[in-house]
């Protein structure tokens, strides 16, 4: 059989899934009544006395992402830091890391979640369905991702199917992004939705949280809803639009 390699082979996999494949079929039936049970192990030999294994020491891949993201000197060593980052499952099966876009340096910083399927083949955050609504709404007060904003999720690498981040994958990549907003060095940062609520605020409820300036890696910081929710619920654009005129009167004053 031609060989395929490990990527290669989660990119069809996740693509059959993708297409609504639920089972896997052999070439040939197999008889499951038919298949013979494995022998049973032997009995592991008891030692009088004997030494107890050393504890196996861990690696501890938050710690490791922290030290990773604190060495980095600026945006690209905590690119290449990330790039380097080999604990997160997450990696393997992205095509791309979906490290930034936007403008560095600028004013405003917008933390959204994670990467889609257009933004993993891309390489660049919010650059789908949702971004192009995020695009309309910094339009909607003066603010574009080509000359004032710029923009990155919690995660740098697509969860499968797009499901929801685990909290062992937020925590690993935490560091990274306390290190991305220290370094970019915003004035604001626009908090897109609960994860990244969860994630800079320690806390979720973006209906409560919404409009109301917080605080956030030491900058002033405003939750808001998603785009994605709302292209889900037009209904909440009322809020958005509040929130935007909030971030534009802030960026007027301050
Ligand atoms: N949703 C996000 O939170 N980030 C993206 O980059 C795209 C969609």
């Amino acid at each position: 059989m031609e060989s395929v390699d490990y990527y290669a082979a989660l990119a069809a996999l996740d693509w059959q899934i993708e297409l609504g494949a639920d089972e896997c079929i052999a070439n040939a039936p197999v008889d499951r009544y038919d298949v013979p049970s494995p022998a049973p192990k032997p009995a592991a030999p008891v030692v009088a006395n004997a030494p107890s294994p050393a504890p196996v020491m861990a690696e501890d891949p938050v710690a490791i992402a922290r030290a990773a993201a604190e060495a980095a000197p600026d945006l690209d060593g905590l690119r290449a830091a990330l790039e380097a980052y080999e604990h997160c499952e997450l990696k393997r099966g992205a095509r791309n890391l979906v490290f930034s876009d936007g403008v560095r340096g600028a004013r405003v910083m917008i933390v959204g979640e994670a990467p889609g399927r257009d933004e993993d083949r891309v390489g660049k955050p919010f650059v789908g369905a949702a971004g192009q609504l995020l695009d309309k709404m910094l339009a909607a007060i003066d603010l574009s991702r080509e000359a004032s904003v710029y923009i990155t999720n919690v995660l740098p690498w697509r969860p499968p199917q797009n499901r929801d981040p685990k909290p062992e994958e937020v925590a690993m990549m935490q560091p990274f992004l306390q290190r991305h907003i220290a370094l970019a060095a915003p004035e604001v940062v626009v908090i897109m939705g609960n994860h990244a609520c969860q994630t800079l605020l320690g806390k979720r409820g973006i209906t409560r949280l919404r409009g109301d300036w917080t605080e956030a890696e030491g900058k002033p910081a405003l939750p808001m809803f998603h785009p994605a929710y709302l292209l889900r619920n037009p209904a909440a654009k009322r809020e958005a639009w509040a929130d935007l005129l909030s971030l534009k009167a802030r960026l007027r004053n301050g």
